[in-house]
């Protein structure tokens, strides 16, 4: 039977947040995350490293602000549900030289985006940036300080991925000399049995000791990475984790639901599906972590995740001024995205790009003195329209028809006709409400959000594959 929870929204003009069983089995579908539009499985090997630097070309004509994204393959040990691009190895000599590469990247990216441009964003992912030795991570910042105009100002945004387990005394304290601000720590669960299921053993005291150290030297906006339905999980096991990270209370929390796709991740045969929680444990203990997190003072921001109030995150959603893109949820809409290294995604207003998935493939592009580009999109002005509605939705989880028409010089009821019809049973099942001016996202509607997005997506109509991960 249906059950439906009303849960109070935090302190601000966003809808309650209700839990319905009977629409989330209607409408969990497979769906993009929508970290671009349009998504990663339409970008083509069509598009040229030529059609790259005429992107990179516009976007310096902008003069925008830039973000500067770096992946960092490595990791010393293999977590088995990992779906990252990742090399695993225990060799740290691999750092350098290949920091070296991401430097000679950096120049050919440098020239084409315009050295000058500030850098308002930073972001270090993986694999493991701590997998770095120091002397490694600031050869790697120095280089970029000669290559782009990185900022020290307040309001800049520099932050890194953090696994616990590879943290020693000098970590904290070198990146935040290179000027990090913000980080993040893998935590996936604190329970000892799941934790070896997946290979990751990592005491709470370990992440505890990491996170207050980070507190005591200045990093904010704190997150921790959690994932539900790993093996061994159940409502109750998972309900003491949050307990304990409630206790550490990070500013902000990811909590992932684990896509387990054996086939196309083989460290994930490691992981038997026997046990796994159920798709019902999974839902239970989706909705119990909401239900808590929202009780003990966080705020729903979307999809998978959670941020104090007095958070960037939360007072930009408030603000309207939340966006999204490949890192997640952003404060810093305005940025073109440089991404440097294996399997890394640029960004312009008109454009996507992916470097070389593969690591050797990447180096050799590298050292040919290439850039390694294999695929990528172009954005019509169809595309671009699309993008600013799904994001409207996905982060302010409302769209505003004047404000649609003061962007886009387009009225919104003739350019989405066939939409709107196709909307009308999520208006109908209360997912949406269509209020004349304003599209609004209703409390049932909150966690199906990607379903929502999907009616924008003209690339994800009738008989679209069914390429991407369940929405739930
Ligand atoms: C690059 S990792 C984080 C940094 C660091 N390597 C670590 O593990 O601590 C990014 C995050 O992706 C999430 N993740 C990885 N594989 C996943 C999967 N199969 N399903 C859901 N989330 C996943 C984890 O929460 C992980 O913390
Ligand atoms: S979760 Fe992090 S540490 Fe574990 S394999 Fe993936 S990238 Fe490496």
């Amino acid at each position: 039977m249906a059950y439906e929870t009303a849960v109070a929204a935090a302190a601000n003009d966003l809808p309650a947040f209700i839990w319905d069983d009977a629409l989330i089995r209607r409408y969990d579908l497979s769906g993009p995350r929508y970290t671009s539009y349009p998504t990663a499985v339409e970008f083509t090997s069509d598009y040229t490293v030529e059609d790259m630097v005429q992107a990179a070309a516009r976007s310096k004509a902008s003069g925008r602000p830039l973000s500067l994204y770096t992946h960092l393959p490595f990791c010393a040990h293999l977590c088995y549900y990992c779906a990252c691009n990742k090399v695993i190895t225990k060799k740290r000599d691999k750092a350098m030289p290949y920091v070296e590469r991401v430097l000679k990247e950096a120049a050919i990216q440098s020239r084409l985006f315009g050295a000058d441009r500030p850098v308002q964003q930073l972001h270090w992912g993986g694999g493991t940036p701590t997998f770095l030795p120091r002397d490694v991570m600031q050869h790697l910042m120095a280089g970029y300080g000669e290559l782009f105009n990185l900022q020290t100002g307040d309001e800049r945004d520099y932050s890194v991925e953090i696994d616990p387990r590879e943290v020693d005394q000098d970590t904290l304290p070198t990146l935040w000399e290179l000027g990090f601000n913000r980080i993040s720590l893998g935590v996936q669960d604190v329970n000892p049995k799941v934790q070896k299921a997946v290979n990751r053993i990592q005491p709470r005291e370990m992440t505890e000791a990491v996170l207050n150290e980070a507190r005591r030297i200045g990093f904010r906006s704190i997150n921790l990475d959690l994932i539900y339905g790993l093996p061994y999980q159940t409502p109750e096991s998972f309900a003491e984790t949050l307990e304990a990270v409630i206790e550490m209370s990070p500013d902000r929390l990811s909590v992932f639901s684990y896509a387990h796709l054996p086939d196309r991740f083989y460290p994930q045969t490691r992981i038997l599906s026997d046990t796994l929680p159920t798709p019902q444990q999974k839902l239970t203990i989706l909705h119990n972590t909401i239900n808590r997190l929202l009780e003990a003072g966080y705020e729903y921001i979307g999809m998978d995740h959670f941020a104090k109030p007095d958070d960037s995150l939360a007072v930009a959603q408030r603000e309207g001024r939340l966006h999204r893109n490949f890192q997640g949820y952003t404060t810093h809409s305005d940025c073109d995205l440089v991404s440097l290294g294996v399997s890394a995604i640029g960004q312009t207003d008109d454009a996507y790009f992916q470097n070389n998935h593969d690591l050797p493939a990447w180096e050799a592009a590298i050292d040919a003195g290439q850039l390694a580009i294999t695929r990528g999109v172009g954005l019509s002005r169809d595309d671009r329209i699309r993008r600013w509605v799904i994001g409207q939705l996905i982060c302010q989880f409302r769209l505003d028809r004047q404000q649609f028409a003061d962007t886009w010089g387009e009225d919104f009821d003739r350019y989405f006709a066939d939409e709107l019809n196709r909307l009308r049973p999520m208006i109908k099942d209360e997912l949406v409400s269509d209020e004349g001016q304003v599209l609004q996202v209703q409390p049932a509607g909150r966690l199906l959000i990607r379903a929502i997005c999907q009616i924008f997506d003209l690339y994800r109509k009738e008989g679209a594959s069914q390429r991407f991960s369940r929405i739930i």
